[in-house]
C-alpha cells in the first residue's frame, strides 16, 4: 500500500471532462488495490491565461515538479489563437516539457480489433492489426531553437522586396540524440527488436548527426535490427505497409507530424495515449494525443479513453503499478468489445476521419 501524488492539469475544452472521468477511474483502481492517489489540480493553458495572464503559472510548474506524476487533459482553443507565440496556451505545454525535462515522448498507435473498420486504410493493409510506437524527442530541435522575425532589406531575384522574414533553428547535440536513441533502443528490445530511425539525412546536418550517433549507440543493443528512413518515405510507408513498422525514433518536429498520421491509421485519435518521460525518478507527464476539441466541450460526449489509457501508462511508468495498468487496459478493451462507443466515435465509424480530434 502506497500513496502517490498526482498533479492534474485539466486545461481547456474537453480537458476537464476527460481528466475528471480518468480520476474517477483511478479512484476505483485505488479502492481495489489499496493504494492512495492524492490529486492536486493545477491550471495551465487558456484557462490560466484568463485567470492569471500566464499560460503556465509558476505554482503549476512547481506542483508538477514536486509530485510523482502529472496527468494533463488538453490545452488551447480558438479564443486564444490570436495571442503571440509565447503567450498562447500551447506555451504551457512546451514550458511543462522543458521544466520537467521530459525529453522522451512515447506515442502508441494501436488499432483495436473492435475499431478495425474505423481505420481509413484498406482492410487488407490493417488486417493483422497495427501497433506502432513513436518515440519522439520532446525538448530539443526546432521547437526550442532560436527563432526570429524581422523586416528584410533584401529582394528576390526578380527585385521584389522580401518584406518580413522569419527563421526557426533546428539544433541537436550528441548528448540529446543519444539519450532519446537509448529510449528507442530499449523500447525496441522490449518489443519486436526492430528500430527505425526517421530523419532527413539527405538534407539536414542534424539528421546526419543522428545517424552518426546511432551507428555508435547501436553497438550496445546487438539484438536490435536498425534501419534508417527519410521522413517523407516514412510518411508514405505508414500508409503503404503500417504493419511493417514497430518502433520509430525521431526528432521533435518529425515526431509531431508522424504521430498524428500514425494515430489516424487507427481510425480515432481519440483513443491514443501518450507518456512524456525524463530522467528516471523524475515525474512523467501523461496526456491524450488529441486536442481540446472545443466544438464538443461541455456536451458530455467526449471520449475519455485516451486519457484513461494515459493513466494506465502513468501507473506503469511513473508509479511502478504494472498490474493495475494491465487491469485498466483490459477494462478499456472490455468496454470496446461490449460495444460502447461515444457519439463521435459512432459517427467516425461511418464517416470520414480527417482531423477529427475525438
Ligand atoms: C502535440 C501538439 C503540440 C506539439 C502543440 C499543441 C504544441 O501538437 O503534443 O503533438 O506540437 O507538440
Ligand atoms: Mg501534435
Amino acid at each position: 500500500m502506497a500513496e502517490y501524488r498526482i498533479t492534474v492539469i485539466p486545461g481547456d475544452g474537453i480537458g476537464p471532462e476527460v481528466t475528471k472521468s480518468t480520476c474517477q477511474v483511478l479512484e476505483k483502481v485505488a479502492e481495489q488495490s489499496g493504494h492512495r492517489f492524492l490529486f492536486t489540480e493545477a491550471m495551465a493553458g487558456g484557462i490560466a491565461i484568463d485567470e492569471t495572464g500566464d499560460p503556465l503559472p509558476p505554482e503549476t510548474l512547481s506542483l508538477a515538479q514536486n509530485c510523482d506524476a502529472v496527468l494533463l487533459g488538453a490545452v488551447g482553443g480558438p479564443k486564444w489563437d490570436g495571442l503571440p507565440g509565447n503567450k498562447r496556451p500551447e506555451a504551457a505545454l512546451l514550458g511543462l516539457r522543458k521544466g520537467l525535462g521530459l525529453f522522451a515522448n512515447l506515442r502508441v498507435a494501436v488499432l483495436f480489433p473492435e475499431l478495425k473498420e474505423a481505420s481509413p486504410l484498406r482492410p487488407d493493409l490493417v488486417e493483422n492489426g497495427v501497433d506502432i510506437l513513436i518515440v519522439r524527442e520532446l525538448t530539443g530541435g526546432i521547437y526550442f531553437g532560436k527563432r526570429g522575425l524581422s523586416e528584410s532589406s533584401e529582394t528576390l531575384e526578380n527585385g521584389t522586396p522580401k518584406g518580413m522574414e522569419a527563421f526557426d533553428v533546428e539544433t541537436y547535440s550528441e548528448a540529446e540524440i543519444e539519450r532519446i536513441l537509448r529510449v528507442g533502443f530499449t523500447s525496441a528490445v522490449e518489443r519486436k527488436k526492430k528500430l527505425t530511425v526517421v530523419d532527413k539525412a539527405n538534407i539536414l546536418e542534424t539528421s546526419r548527426l543522428w545517424r552518426k550517433v546511432t551507428e555508435r549507440v547501436k553497438a550496445d543493443y546487438p539484438e536490435v535490427e536498425v534501419d534508417f528512413m527519410y521522413v517523407d518515405n516514412a510518411s508514405m510507408q505508414l500508409l503503404r505497409r503500417p504493419a511493417s513498422l514497430d518502433v520509430i525514433v525521431t526528432s521533435n518536429m518529425f515526431g509531431d507530424i508522424l504521430s498524428d498520421e500514425a494515430g489516424m491509421i487507427t481510425g480515432s485519435i481519440g483513443m491514443l495515449p501518450s507518456a512524456s518521460l525524463g530522467d528516471p525518478g523524475k515525474p512523467g507527464m501523461y496526456e491524450p494525443v488529441h486536442g481540446s476539441a472545443p466544438d464538443i466541450a461541455g456536451k458530455g460526449i467526449s471520449n475519455p479513453l485516451a486519457t484513461i489509457l494515459s493513466a494506465a501508462l502513468m501507473l506503469r511508468f511513473s508509479l511502478g503499478l504494472s498490474k493495475e495498468a494491465d487491469c485498466l487496459e483490459k477494462a478499456v478493451k472490455k468496454v470496446l468489445s461490449d460495444g460502447y462507443r461515444t457519439a463521435r466515435h459512432r459517427r467516425d465509424d461511418k464517416e470520414s476521419h480527417g482531423g477529427i480530434p475525438v
